[in-house]
């Protein structure tokens, strides 16, 4: 039988980390012409993940401009989309998760009438403005896709209150397979800081923090609580590894900067990133992929956010929301840091998220579809 031309489409760093895996299982399979394009809606952090997972686009759009609109985003994506699906026409594209890379891949292959397959599909907080405007994104890609990779069962079921029931996988979600390639005992940082911290008798907090709804004021909250946990407990070293996004920067280094137990580092390559929160004591976080990573390492996580739309890991007490105001934060922090028993509640490795298998069962759900397996694959 004539193999499939399957093309991955993803454009961030928190896409490329997630489809990485996916793009080298497909690969592997002799039915499945793999192609790989990027929007490069991130640069340098993207970059960064290509470089690890040693992956090669076949299409790079590169259309990242400084403090990017959402408008150009969109807009650059779908046009240049437009020379690649003609060129490449693929039997199915695949796009990931809620980015605006994300919504306009998949509206591009619809307006070439090629179906679009949904990487981490059913994620729900239903709440059009937060996350913003990840919510939106994701819902109306769902309502675009044809097959819908869903990591857990609530995402299942959101899809199916969406009257969405057919062609929905259970399938794990693909950045723990990544997890599970990254981690190893004995790791050097290419970022010396990192080598010189005393993981041992300092209680080391791992930040990130980026999300556009945080922009303005709950940044200010959340930078301005991070610096008073810092002053209140002398063994606190922070570390904040900070999104180039220039809104960021700026928050960042005007409430963090000069503080001798604050870190403020450059991105970290994924491999760092995974292997210092394997080390941290908290993580302290905006991101979607913290909450499902630090969970399945055993690391207590508070979310700088007012909702989730993960409830899997809270349901499992290894998460807990922290909203967006300073005294919330400070106080869910000196909790944690200061109650070794409310520690050891959340510090249990859980792993709501995946199985490291569902690249596999993504691959095996597509060559189903088309007929060239016989069997579904079994559900997460
Ligand atoms: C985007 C996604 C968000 C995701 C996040 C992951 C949208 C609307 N947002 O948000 O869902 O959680 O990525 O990190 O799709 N920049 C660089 N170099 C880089 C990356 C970014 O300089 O490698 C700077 C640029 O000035 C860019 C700005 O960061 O304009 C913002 O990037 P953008 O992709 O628009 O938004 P994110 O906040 O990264
Ligand atoms: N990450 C990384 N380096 C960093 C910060 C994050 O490799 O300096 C990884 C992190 O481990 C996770 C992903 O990037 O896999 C999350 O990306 P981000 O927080 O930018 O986006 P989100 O998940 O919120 O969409």
């Amino acid at each position: 039988m004539k193999p499939i031309t399957v093309m991955t489409i993803f454009g961030t760093r928190p896409e490329a980390i997630k489809m990485a895996p996916l793009a080298q299982e497909l690969a592997r399979r002799p039915q499945i012409n793999a192609l790989c394009c990027v929007t490069a809606q991130h640069r340098q952090m993207l970059d960064s993940v290509l470089d690890i997972f040693q992956l090669k686009p076949d299409f790079d759009l590169d259309i990242m401009e400084l403090r990017q609109t959402l408008s150009t985003i969109t807009s650059k994506c779908l046009l240049g989309m437009e020379d690649v699906l003609s060129q490449a026409k693929p039997d199915l594209i695949l796009v990931h998760g809620d980015t605006s890379t994300t919504f306009a891949g998949a509206l591009a292959a619809f307006y070439h009438q090629i179906p679009v397959g949904h990487v981490e599909a059913g994620l729900r907080t239903y709440d059009k403005w937060s996350p913003f405007p990840e919510e939106m994104n994701r819902k109306m890609v769902g309502a675009i896709a044809d097959l819908h990779f869903c990591p857990t069962v609530a995402n299942r079921d959101n899809l199916a209150r969406e009257n969405i029931t057919q062609n929905v996988f259970l399938t794990g979600n693909t950045v723990i397979d990544a997890l599970k390639t990254t981690v190893v005992e004995n790791f050097t940082f290419g970022e010396e800081v990192l080598n010189r911290l005393d993981y041992q008798h300092k209680r080391v907090i791992l930040v990130t923090c980026h999300r556009r709804e945080n922009y303005g004021q709950p940044m200010t909250n959340i930078m301005t609580a991070l610096r008073r946990v810092a002053d209140a407990f002398p063994d606190v070293e922070l570390v904040y590894p900070v999104h180039l996004s220039p809104v960021v920067q700026e928050a960042a280094h005007k409430y963090l900067d000069n503080h001798e137990r604050i870190h403020l580092i450059a991105p970290l390559a994924v491999d760092e990133m995974h292997n210092l929160m394997a080390r941290c004591h908290l993580v302290m976080t905006d991101s979607g992929g913290l909450q499902e990573e630090a969970p399945a390492l055993g690391k207590p996580v508070l979310v700088l956010r007012k909702e989730t739309e993960r409830p899997e890991a809270v349901a499992a007490g290894t998460v807990k929301l922290a909203g967006v105001e300073e005294g919330d934060i400070f106080s869910m922090a000196s909790e944690l840091l200061s109650n070794q028993e409310a520690y050891n509640q959340m510090a249990h490795a859980v792993n709501p998220y995946g199985d490291g298998h569902a690249c596999r069962r993504i691959a095996d759900a597509i060559e189903w579809h088309f007929g060239l397996r016989d069997a579904a694959p079994d559900p997460f």
